[in-house]
């Protein structure tokens, strides 16, 4: 089979989407490593990575800045790239706040906005609207041409497909009449003068503000108006986004572990693709148990006792050490044979779709190097 590297070849947009936890950011970031080693000059966009990881690769910072993974990150862990890797990341909920912090007339009001429950949940609602940015940025960036590929690591919805019906869910969020009907009286006064808006009117806003409090009503009034425009176009563009990800330029990578029950999602996914007319370039079961049986070391009891022995350590303890290790080998192999057996329900399944699978490594994957390592099992042979 070809290495991971050769499927995505002239890709210039790849999608890592899967199930939370599953090590999307990690691949994401792996496979940007590798564009970079390649000599690609490659963006990773990512949305949650692990704090180690963000901070190994120098990405204290949050906000919406394109940074370049210094050369000296690099050569630090040994590799010599050809390309550049770049990095950025997008904080959904933090953005969304930011916004809310330019918009306030103090930091009280912010704040108060910030602790309003109407707040929270209009600002989740509306997080679509920041995956929607994500793939804006992506569009952004592949038209600019700054970049060979853009790596998008997706964000952790429990629908991870959402960022491609974001557009849609979004307009429906504007044009929902309810909204209009309750903020419409205010967003139309604050277009005249903020006068009118002393008072709320209407007895829907005069109920609501009871409960809200008429300033954060205004508030919310006028920090929707701020947003009015910026979706005009919305849905033209929308639908240049949604031709350029199903076209050719994009992949997709689908991300599992080899949890049953992830596996079901994975396949979830696939399908969910397939009805948006994507195919699925490749799948990746991630942390899958390694078999210690395949990698020479003593997996017999009489082989563990001599390797003891050897090393000079003490072979004591009820039960003995020498058996607790034997106990171990033999659970580790039972979980590896479980994992098998799923990978290869997955392969089964998912016919025709190259599919990697990466061992479950003993640290986590918080610097170059553990992504170099990662890379190294999305080579031939699927890393089986
Ligand atoms: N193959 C692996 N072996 C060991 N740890 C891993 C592996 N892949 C990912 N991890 C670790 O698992 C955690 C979750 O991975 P992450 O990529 O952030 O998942 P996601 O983005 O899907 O939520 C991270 O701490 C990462 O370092
Ligand atoms: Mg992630």
């Amino acid at each position: 089979m070809k290495p991971l590297i050769e499927v995505l070849r002239g890709r210039k947009i790849i999608c890592c989407v899967g199930s939370g936890g599953v090590g999307k950011t990690t691949t994401a970031a792996a496979i940007a490593l590798r564009e970079a080693m390649d000599g690609k000059k490659v963006l990773v966009l990512t949305i949650d990575p692990a704090r180690r990881l963000a901070n190994s690769l120098g990405l204290r910072e949050l906000g919406n800045e394109e940074t370049r993974i210094d050369p000296e990150m690099f050569s630090r862990a040994g590799l010599t790239p050809r390309g550049e890797m770049w990095a950025m990341m997008l904080d959904l909920k933090h953005t969304w706040d930011e916004l809310v912090r330019m918009q306030a007339r103090t930091a009280q009001q912010a704040e108060a906005i910030l602790a309003n429950k109407l707040y929270q949940t209009l600002s989740t609602a509306m997080a679509g609207s920041l995956e929607y940015m994500a793939m804006e940025k992506v569009y952004e960036v592949h038209t600019s041409r700054r970049f060979d590929v853009v790596i998008l690591d997706t964000p952790p919805t429990t629908n991870a497909l959402d960022f491609l019906h974001a557009a849609a869910r979004i307009l429906d969020v504007l044009d929902n009449n309810a909204m209009k009907i309750v903020l419409g009286p205010m967003m139309k006064a604050g277009k005249f003068g903020l006068k009118l808006l002393a008072a709320p009117s209407g007895l829907v806003l005069r109920t609501l503000s009871r409960f809200t409090g008429s300033d954060f009503l205004r508030d919310l009034a006028g920090f929707m108006m701020a947003f009015e425009g910026m979706y005009e176009g919305f849905k033209a563009r929308a639908t240049r986004v949604k031709a350029l990800l199903t076209s050719r330029d994009a992949a997709f990578v689908l991300v599992t572990s080899p949890n049953p029950l992830t596996i079901e999602e994975a396949l979830f996914f696939h399908k969910a693709l397939a009805d948006d007319a994507i195919q699925t370039a490749a799948v990746i079961v991630n942390r899958v148990q390694r078999d210690p049986r395949r990698h020479g070391g003593p997996d017999t009891l009489s082989a563990l006792q001599e390797a003891l022995q050897l090393a000079q350590i003490k072979d004591a303890g009820a039960p003995l050490l020498s058996e607790r290790l034997s106990q171990t080998l033999t659970d580790q192999a039972a979980l590896a044979d479980l994992d098998r057996r799923q990978v290869e329900r997955l392969r089964t399944t998912l016919h025709g779709v190259p599919l990697f699978s990466v061992p479950r490594l003993r640290k986590d994957v918080h610097d170059l190097a553990g992504l170099w390592q990662i890379d190294g099992y999305l080579g031939e042979n699927g890393g089986d």
